[in-house]
């Protein structure tokens, strides 16, 4: 694509007309594969959210893909990694003049809609991640038909939103060129400052009340901060909690 300009990522691509999963399928083959190997594919039959959720990948309508990484970084700092990469599509996406906000920890919303989900996902040992596979899920050219009546309720798409067919190469090759520069400076100066400052400016989530749940509980809480962990501080009647990414689910009120 004449549109990419990144120093290593995409410059292998595995392009799939159909596929079960862009993640599964990235994640079999990611211990032993170059740093940066790009899976795409038009469509996906068993496309994965977290928590075990379904990731519905409607043919040539989005951007499935994984980014195949192997940082030299311990399985603690992985969650670092969706911030950055929810920071770079936020700056991406920007473009398109809507109202774009990032709903902790991997998820972007248009005018309070899900357009897009992030699933990372690693092979690690105790001290250190052997690889790492980052799944983009965009919804672009999604239309109100794609989407069943449940799904309408809190998805949407940037055809939807702003009444412009995209292409959907382009915007794949944005989207890539935007997370090189910020996983590359990520590398160097190990600080994720920078990122989460994106994260906090444009959230969905800060000053608002949001249900937690939990594998066992339920409750509702407001949001008072995004951490310099990348942790979320929530204040659940007054009492001080911070969240880590991995299991929770969060509702807005
Ligand atoms: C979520 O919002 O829960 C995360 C959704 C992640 C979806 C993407 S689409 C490409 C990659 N392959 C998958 O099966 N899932 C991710």
């Amino acid at each position: 694509s004449p549109f990419l300009k990144t120093k290593f990522i995409g410059h292998d691509i595995l392009y799939y007309e159909s596929i079960d999963s862009t993640n599964t399928f990235a994640k079999s083959i990611s211990q032993n594969c170059k740093d940066g190997l790009v899976i795409i594919a038009e469509e996906q039959t068993k496309g994965r959210g977290r928590l075990g959720r379904t990731w519905v990948s409607p043919k040539r309508k989005g951007i499935w893909m994984s980014i195949i990484l192997h940082p030299n970084l311990p399985p603690s700092e992985a969650h670092k990694l969706t911030i950055i990469t929810a920071s770079s599509i936020y700056n991406t996406l920007c473009k398109f003049n809507v109202d774009i906000k990032i709903k902790w920890p991997n998820d972007i919303l248009i005018n309070g809609k899900k357009i897009c989900g992030i699933l990372t996902e690693m092979n690690a040992e105790l001290n250190h991640i052997n690889s790492l596979v980052i799944g983009i899920g965009i919804n672009v050219n999604t239309e109100v038909e794609d989407f069943n009546e449940e799904l309408t309720k809190i998805a949407t798409s940037l055809r939807i939103e702003t009444g412009k067919f995209i292409d959907r190469k382009k915007l794949t090759a944005e989207i890539l060129n935007n997370f090189e520069d910020f996983y590359i400076d990520y590398l160097s100066t190990k600080d994720i400052r920078p990122y989460l400052e994106i994260v906090r400016k444009n959230s969905a989530l800060i000053n608002k009340y949001v249900e937690i749940i939990k594998p066992n509980e339920k409750y509702i809480a407001k949001v008072v901060d995004i951490d310099d962990d990348g942790q979320l501080v929530i204040d659940n009647d007054g009492k001080i909690e911070k969240l880590l990414s991995g299991e929770v689910s969060l509702h807005n009120m």
